[in-house]
């Protein structure tokens, strides 16, 4: 690496990571405030009537976490004892602390598939069958992106023999779309287009779109009711929320026509882990997160972490030869070159 090029530090953990530009702190700052759980704060109202058009639904619900908010969709679908179907790599499955079973009470079905969209075989073929032995399979739950699988983006036209199998089985569709305008952008199509075979849609606002807190269920305006009722026995039942809702709000508005340029710049850094044969990505790079192998011949992944951390490149490793790495808007294109040499010092 050339002195030009001298230590920095490079955050490719998450894009949780990101930190709120002035001008989001000054939108925070400047908020008008009401309390939320009378419905008097402005600017929550205003991003949830601004969300739920953004997706084409009557009703959304601000709540702290994604996590939260998928919390909500198990809860408003589901009686105990019901079953929700998703894949084995959710993230209503792998980290969100047995949550459907805790909060909700209910069996999660889990299906494999590569991309982490299973096929219709696939949720068919381990969706219980009706019968008063079996658990009612009440709701199917995807992902998009789909986080574990590699930040995959799936399309209206990819998502829709799922959801059409799911609907003809009486079955509810939620989405975690913790990175839902991510997918939008990858796919080149509206928001509203991906959320609408869904009766419920988790989006978070502290992923890639860099707001420090906040997440929204999204949904109809009876489910709303429900899922308020749910996110103060949760404890959720914030007040002046509007510090929050002003920083999703401008995130909304200044950040997502600008995530395309974290999708370029991760496929930049997942072309040099290439070239210079540490790693190669186990899909195609489409968003912002890059999950890749290890060339054995190379090393172990954390070998890779560890001595990229030694030039301050932070990333994750997510097995004994697999790793991920996610960009985000706290990045800049010095940042991706200095990553880029990173990689090339090792190879
Ligand atoms: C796909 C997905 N869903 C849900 C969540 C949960 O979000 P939170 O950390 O806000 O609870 C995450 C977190 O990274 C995520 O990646």
């Amino acid at each position: 690496m050339s002195e030009a090029s001298a230590m920095r530090s490079v955050d490719l953990r998450s894009d949780t990571v990101t930190r709120p530009s002035a001008a989001m702190r000054r939108a925070m700052a400047e908020a008008d405030v009401g309390d939320a759980c009378y419905g008097e704060d402005p600017l929550v109202n205003r991003l949830e009537a601004t969300i739920a058009e953004r997706l084409g639904k009557e009703a959304a619900i601000f709540v702290p976490t994604g996590t939260m908010s998928n919390q909500l969709g198990l809860g408003v679908h589901t009686r105990p004892g019901d079953a929700v179907v998703c894949h084995e790599r959710a993230h209503i499955a792998m980290w969100e602390g047995a949550g459907g079973a805790a909060n909700a009470g209910v069996q999660l079905v889990t299906v494999a598939s590569a991309s982490g969209l299973p096929s219709v075989e696939a949720l068919a073929a381990a969706t219980p069958p009706s019968g008063a032995k079996a658990p009612r399979a009440r709701v199917l739950a995807l992902e998009n992106t789909h986080n574990a699988a590699g930040g995959i983006p799936f399309s209206p036209e990819e998502l829709a023999p799922a959801t059409a199998w799911a609907k003809a089985r009486g079955m509810a569709c939620h989405l975690d779309g913790a990175r839902l305008f991510n997918a939008a952008t990858a796919c080149e199509v509206r928001a509203d287009a991906i959320a609408a075979p869904f009766d419920s849609v988790s989006v978070c606002f502290s992923k890639g779109l860099g707001a420090p807190v906040g997440s929204a269920f999204v949904t109809s305006r009876a489910l709303r009711e429900e899922a308020d009722r749910m996110r103060h026995r949760l404890g959720g039942g914030w007040r002046q929320a509007g510090i929050l809702a002003a920083a999703a709000l401008y995130a909304l508005e200044e950040h997502v026509p600008r995530l395309a340029v974290d999708h370029a710049r991760a496929a930049r850094i997942a072309e040099a882990m290439v070239r210079c044969g540490v790693a190669r990505p186990t899909h195609a790079v489409r968003t912002n997160l890059v999950c890749f192998a290890v060339d054995a011949a190379w090393g172990t992944a954390r070998a890779l972490q560890d001595r990229l951390a030694e030039r301050g490149v932070l990333l994750y490793d997510t097995g004994p030869q697999t790793g991920r790495l996610v960009t985000h808007r706290d990045l800049d294109d010095d940042d991706v070159a200095y990553v880029v040499a990173a990689f090339e010092a090792l190879g």
